[in-house]
Parts: structure tokens; C-alpha cells; sequence
């Protein structure tokens, strides 16, 4: 038999996870038992796990499996002998904390400043970022003491994820409280741990991602092999350093980043004028779709039907999207571009920095094993304007390259 080694890259940890010191506490709720997913996406995604149980919360779930998940002590009381220092040092190491669920009793507890458990005393002695994720019952959610108390939270600085609206546990019907996915969750901690000092917190970032399609007739349409995985990584990661994102996608092959604002579009042409809208209220835009540069002269009303013979179909240029928005733009504004070529692709790159009055041209050399549509991985070049010597990067996941796009927004912007 033939062993045949994989080519698929392993996932390196998400950057704002990795060697970072997440405590994750544990309050005793019914949805705990989606907290163990989210303790194992945490320690895939690089970080460094400290679960904190209430004694509550080990009546739903044992602490021996987030030790597994983790691999590392789980930590339930204040006054196990020998831990009586656990709150300071837990406290003291985090890079963020997460209360997941975060129970009535738990808000209730918290909002009071109480400190009669290992977990509500590690909330009163971190200085990390802290985000708290209610889950309970509706009517327990709805009540006022409940929502006086997330109203109390917020304003003491804690972060609160609003609950999801749906089936609540043990057949009581629907309604809001239950908790957000761990994805969910996942993204909001990796926002806690990055947006700290980024040049792009509270700025607005515009980014296109995705195909374009141009119809024939009522059932068929010219596009290409675009999945916007680059344009979702780049509005994930600008997501996470604290910016408001507005994604302008054509059909995507991947999901909708968390936290993101979503304008789908069809054609070329609809994505410019969405373009042609934001721009004026955008930091930065960050064109990573794949635009459709040609559309048919003629969509026929009804469905073409066969001939026999050959046929032809008549095609007319669409507009260049990042060229004819160019007066929308605001005043300091960073424009980024793609570029995809086969021939003289430095060359052409450069040609397109001027030619689309851009700041940085990330260049895709289409020769390049594990570059292009639909893999996870991309070689890139990036010019700066106004730089002589483009910077090479190695072959990355499609998550760094986004990270390395947004540094040298970042740069762009701090000068200006
Ligand atoms: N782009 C655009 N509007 C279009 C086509 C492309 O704004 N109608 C943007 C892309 O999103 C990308 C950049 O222009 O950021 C370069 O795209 P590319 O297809 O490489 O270049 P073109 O200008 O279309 O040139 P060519 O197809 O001739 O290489």
C-alpha cells in the first residue's frame, strides 16, 4: 500500500490567541456543555486555558473534561487547600476573561462585586478586558433585576454578548437566552485580546470579497473561481483589531465573518455603486473580490434556448471599480488592491498602484503552487507606495496574509 502524505497546511494559531492567557469561567447553566466547545476551540486557536468553575457549574459538567480539552488543572474552589492565592495569580495572568454562561445568579453576583467564589473573585481582581456571555432562561433574561444588572455591568466596563434568540432547554419553547455558538464567542474573545491599541479601532473599513456574476439570460451567468476566503479573512482580522467592517460580497463560498456587516451584491456593477455609497464614510477599503471585468452586451428576458449550431455572445467592459470611485474616496482614506497575473508581474503590479491611485498593491503570482482561489494558503508581494523595494512573504495561511495586509494599513494610516 501507498501512503500518500497530505499537502494540507496545518492551521498555525490564530495570532491573537496564540501564547495568550485566556481564563475562561464556567457559571452553572445548562449551556456549559457548549462551553466545552468553546474551551477546545480556544486551545486549538493557540491560547493558554484556565477554566474556573462555580460549584454550580460542576453539577452540569465534570472539570475533568476541560482538563482533557485543555490539558490543563481545572480550578473550582476558594478555599482548596494550598490554592488560597489561585484568584490573584489566575486573576494576574489572564490576557482576557470570558464568563461563559454567565447565569443570572452569576450577573446578579458579579454586578454586586461580590467575591464569595473562586470566580467572582477573580473578576474583582483582573485588570484583563472581560467579557461576559448571559445565557439563562427568557423569562429570568427579560426580568428587570436581570437587565438592571447587564445595564450595571456594562457600565462598570464589562463586555456583554447579548443572548441568541431560540430553543431554550427542556422543551420551554423559544425566546432570547440562549447562549450565542462557541464560533460566536470565539471571535468575540479574539476582538477582547486584539483591539487594544490598533490604529483601526473604531475606524470604518470597507472590503470587497468574492466573484461578481454577470447574467446571460434568467439561468445562467459569466463569473469566475473567486471564494472570498482572502476578503472574509481581511474583514474577520480588521473585525477583531476593533474597526466597524462593511463587507461588499458577490456569492461567497464561505461564511460571514462574526461582528461583520454584510452588503451581498450580484454584478459588477452593483458592487460598484454599493462601493460608490460607503466609500465616503470609509477609512480604508480593501478590494480583495474578483469583479467580473466584462458582462454580456445583451441578458436575454428568457431562458436561451439550443440552435444546433454554434453561438457567440457579445460581451461589453465593465466599469474598473477601484479607478471610477476614485473621487468618492475620503481625504486620507488607505486604498488597497489585488493583483492576480501570469506575465511580467512586477511590472504589471506596479502599473496598477499608479494606474488605481492605491497605497498598497497586494500582488498573487498565479505561477505559484498554493496561491489563488480556493485554497487556504497564499504567497503574496506587497508594494507600498512611495517604498522602492516590494516584501516577499512567505507562504501563508490565507488568516496571516490577512494580517500582514492589515500591519501595513495600519502603517499607512499612523502616518497620515
Ligand atoms: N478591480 C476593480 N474593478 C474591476 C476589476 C478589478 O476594482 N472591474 C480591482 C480588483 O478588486 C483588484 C484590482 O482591481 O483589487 C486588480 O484586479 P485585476 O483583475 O488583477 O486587474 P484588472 O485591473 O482587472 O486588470 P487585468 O484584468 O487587465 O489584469
Amino acid at each position: 500500500m501507498r501512503l500518500v502524505a497530505s499537502t494540507r497546511v496545518t492551521e498555525p494559531p490564530l495570532r491573537p490567541f496564540a501564547t495568550r492567557r485566556v481564563l475562561l469561567g464556567v457559571a452553572g447553566g445548562i449551556a456549559s456543555y457548549k462551553t466545552a466547545w468553546l474551551a477546545r476551540l480556544l486551545s486549538k486557536a493557540g491560547a493558554e486555558v484556565d477554566v474556573v468553575m462555580t460549584r454550580a457549574a460542576t453539577e452540569f459538567v465534570g472539570a475533568v473534561t476541560f482538563e482533557a480539552l485543555t490539558g490543563r488543572p481545572v480550578h473550582t474552589g476558594l478555599f482548596d487547600p494550598g490554592r488560597a492565592l489561585d484568584h490573584i495569580q489566575l486573576a494576574r495572568a489572564a490576557h482576557a476573561v470570558v464568563v461563559a454562561p454567565a447565569t443570572a445568579d452569576f450577573m446578579a453576583r458579579a454586578a454586586a462585586g461580590q467575591a464569595d467564589d473562586l470566580l467572582t473573585a477573580c473578576l474583582l481582581a483582573t485588570q484583563a478586558p472581560v467579557l461576559l456571555v448571559p445565557a439563562m432562561n427568557d423569562r429570568m433574561w427579560a426580568h428587570k433585576q436581570t437587565q438592571a444588572n447587564a445595564v450595571h455591568l456594562r457600565q462598570l466596563g464589562y463586555r456583554l454578548l447579548d443572548p441568541d434568540e431560540g430553543m431554550l432547554a427542556a422543551g420551554e419553547g423559544s425566546g432570547p437566552g440562549r447562549m450565542p455558538e462557541p464560533e460566536t464567542i470565539l471571535a468575540h474573545v479574539g476582538r477582547l485580546l486584539e483591539d487594544r491599541g490598533s490604529a483601526l479601532a473604531g475606524r470604518h473599513v470597507l472590503v470587497t470579497a468574492g466573484p461578481t456574476r454577470e447574467a446571460i439570460d434568467p439561468v445562467r451567468f459569466l463569473s469566475n473561481h473567486s471564494s472570498g476566503r482572502m476578503g472574509t479573512a481581511i474583514a474577520a482580522a480588521a473585525w477583531r483589531r476593533g474597526a466597524e467592517v462593511t463587507l461588499v460580497a458577490g456569492p461567497l463560498a464561505v461564511a460571514i465573518p462574526v461582528g461583520v456587516r454584510h452588503l451581498p451584491v450580484e454584478s459588477t456593477s452593483e458592487m460598484q455603486a454599493a462601493i460608490e455609497r460607503e466609500l465616503p464614510a470609509s477609512d480604508a477599503l480593501v478590494m480583495a473580490a474578483a469583479p467580473a471585468d466584462y458582462r454580456p452586451a445583451d441578458v436575454s428576458a428568457s431562458k436561451l434556448k439550443k440552435t444546433g449550431a454554434a453561438r457567440s455572445i457579445a460581451l461589453t467592459e465593465n466599469p474598473d471599480i477601484l479607478a471610477s470611485t476614485r473621487s468618492a474616496r475620503r481625504n486620507g482614506a488607505v486604498v488597497v488592491g489585488f493583483a492576480l497575473e501570469t506575465d511580467d508581474v512586477v511590472a504589471n503590479a506596479r502599473r496598477k498602484l499608479d494606474a488605481k491611485a492605491l497605497d498598497l498593491i497586494v500582488l498573487n503570482d498565479a505561477n505559484e503552487a498554493g496561491a489563488g482561489f480556493a485554497v487556504d494558503t497564499n504567497r503574496v508581494t506587497i508594494f507600498t507606495r512611495g517604498t522602492d523595494e516590494p516584501e516577499r512573504l512567505p507562504l501563508l495561511t490565507k488568516h496571516e496574509v490577512a494580517d500582514a495586509i492589515l500591519d501595513r494599513v495600519e502603517a499607512v494610516l499612523r502616518g497620515r
